[in-house]
């Protein structure tokens, strides 16, 4: 089997990418490396730094795969309330060159990776019939770009289907980028010896999910029957914690002394977000393998040994407003 695996050089991409090649498949990966590492890539990849946006680019490598996962992203949602033509762009645009390459491929299935911003600020927990109302340029993007899969798929004939991960943490994430990622933010500054920031009273909840345990179900979207057309939230639904929770939990794990720094509250930042893990359970044998505790671990670990970063404002904004946090404006990480 061949498949192709756009943000190889990223977060989620590398790790599924591992698993491909683990499993002897022929793995094709393009990025833009606009946020992920050659070091990320696996060890059997054949990849090409391609922008997924260049439709040429796309067709030419897609040619011969069976499977596609479209893993690249801008996936800043923060900075998308500031910067929504370039999320636009890595987000949406994306999409819809990956799918004309993939119409033009005769590819088998699509498995598009949205985002629980979808849901935006819907009653939580999230779902698949929930109706999406995203409440920032990101889940707005994300949501876009899921008609567009299914308008192509349905029209040019290959299956699709969508994958709603949600709050991915583990080994591979980028911990110095200020825009997102908060655990690994947290731990990079803790490591550093600096307090966590927190923006708002930390009372936004969430539910983190170790990267293996996505994974495992994405590669079962790829491969089951009875999965074309369904979109499905890919994610634990046990562990529903607080973001002050979470910067005790790392601090507990480091031995740091907590004392946070609170920021204001950042606009259109969701309060209380989770996805309900039922469906997955049912159509992939979804299960939580790795608790938070673990994986946080297992971030501190892969930190350590990586050594701890100064953090890159890569990113343009593009709305300078009052309403930017300082964090960004003044380089406060
Ligand atoms: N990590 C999470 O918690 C999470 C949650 C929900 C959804 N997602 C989605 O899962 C996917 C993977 O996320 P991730 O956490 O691995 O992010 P990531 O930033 O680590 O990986 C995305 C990769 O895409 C690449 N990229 C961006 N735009 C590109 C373009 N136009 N062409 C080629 N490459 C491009 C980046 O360089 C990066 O390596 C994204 O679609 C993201 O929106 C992630």
């Amino acid at each position: 089997m061949q498949v192709f695996i756009s943000g190889a050089a990223g977060f989620l991409g590398s790790h599924l990418a591992e698993s491909y090649v683990g499993q002897g498949a022929h793995v094709v990966g393009c990025d833009n490396l606009i946020g992920g590492e050659l070091s990320n890539l696996p060890e059997g990849i054949q990849f090409e730094q391609a922008d997924c946006c260049d439709v040429g680019a796309m067709k030419r490598l897609m040619g011969g795969s069976d499977l596609v996962y479209h893993c690249a992203a801008i996936a800043t949602e923060g900075l998308s309330v500031f910067s929504p033509a370039l999320i636009a762009q890595h987000v949406y645009q994306n999409t819809a060159a990956m799918l004309a390459a993939a119409a033009s491929n005769g590819i088998g299935r699509f498995i598009n990776c949205s985002s629980m911003a979808r849901y935006g600020d819907a009653q939580a927990p999230f779902t698949e019939d929930t109706k999406p109302q995203p409440v920032d340029p990101y889940g707005i993007a994300k949501y876009a770009a899921e008609m567009l899969v299914k308008n192509v798929a349905d029209t040019h004939g290959f299956e699709y289907a969508i994958a709603v991960p949600h709050n991915i943490i583990g080994p591979k994430q980028k911990y110095d980028d200020p825009y997102r990622n908060v655990a690994s933010i947290m731990i990079n500054r803790m490591l550093k010896g600096e307090q966590p920031i927190i923006y708002g009273d930390g009372g936004q909840k969430r539910c983190f999910s170790f990267v293996q345990d996505c994974v495992d179900p994405l590669m079962k979207m790829g491969t089951r029957d009875g999965i074309a057309s369904e979109v499905i939230n890919i994610g634990p639904d046990e562990e529903y914690i607080s973001i002050l929770e979470l910067a005790h939990t790392i601090a507990d794990l480091m031995n740091f002394t907590l004392d946070p720094i609170f920021v204001p509250e950042r606009p259109r930042e969701v309060r209380y977000a989770t996805c309900s893990a039922d469906k997955a359970r049912r159509l992939l044998d979804y299960e939580t393998k790795v608790s938070l505790r673990d994986g946080l671990r297992s971030i501190i670990e892969w930190i350590r040994a990586n050594g701890t970063r100064p953090f890159q404002y890569h990113l343009p904004i593009e709305i300078d407003s009052p309403l930017v946090p300082n964090t960004w404006k003044q380089r406060m990480m």
